[in-house]
């Protein structure tokens, strides 16, 4: 589930509730899972990879991951990502463009501190993307983690990304292939365009 705190009052986010609750009464499943798309500069490469999609606090949307993972080297080189849901119970996707950032050390020290001990644990315990020699070491650095006093206390290399999107496509599928793309793109006057699209 996705938490939503004081919501946007703009077309676009209001949509996006909209049909948010759709999918939820259709019995969406992982509905929080947002597909985060990236370019690292370096090596010219781009990425995806699903995250959960923890809050939209008014017009942000929020995630949080390993400072020093693969995608946070990706959003260092490249702040612009992509973003997308699909929600199959109500054949929807939702499309978006944003520049991305880390939210602040209190915030993510806040959130870190009412976590269970375990998702913690892991978290401090995974040098996230980088190789190891087993998944053995892995579930053995969990549980040495396990025994830590500390497992409130948010590391440095963990936190939350923020974006705001800039652009949103809403595409509904419909059986008779006559799909609608509906685009809502923020202008620099701060005003949303909208337009539709060609299937
Ligand atoms: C449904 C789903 C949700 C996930 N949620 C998160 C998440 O919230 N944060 C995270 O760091 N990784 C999450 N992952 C794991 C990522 O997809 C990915 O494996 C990890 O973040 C490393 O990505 P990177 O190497 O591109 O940095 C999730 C995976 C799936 C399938």
């Amino acid at each position: 589930m996705i938490k939503f705190n004081n919501l946007n009052q703009e077309i676009p986010y209001q949509l996006l509730k909209k049909k948010y609750d759709e999918a939820i009464d259709a019995g969406q499943k992982s509905i929080e899972a947002i597909s985060i798309s990236s370019y690292n500069k370096q090596t010219s490469e781009i990425d995806s990879r699903f995250v959960n999609l923890k809050f939209i606090t008014k017009d942000e949307f929020i995630f949080f991951s390993n400072y020093n993972s693969s995608k946070a080297f990706s959003f260092n080189s490249h702040n612009q990502i992509a973003a997308l849901f699909y929600w199959p119970s109500i054949n929807i996707q939702i499309r978006m463009k944003a520049k991305i950032k880390e939210t602040s050390k209190e915030f993510n020290q806040k959130y870190f501190f009412g976590r269970s001990k375990e998702k913690n644990a892991l978290a401090i315990s995974s040098n996230q993307s980088q190789p190891i020699d087993s998944y053995n070491q892995v579930k053995e650095n969990f549980n040495k983690s396990l025994e830590r006093d500390d497992l409130k206390k948010c590391p440095e290399y963990w936190g939350g990304y923020s974006f705001i999107p800039y652009h949103f496509e809403f595409w509904e599928g419909h059986e008779s292939r006559i799909n609608k793309r509906e685009v809502f793109e923020k202008t620099d006057g701060g005003i949303w365009k909208h337009l539709f699209l060609q299937p």
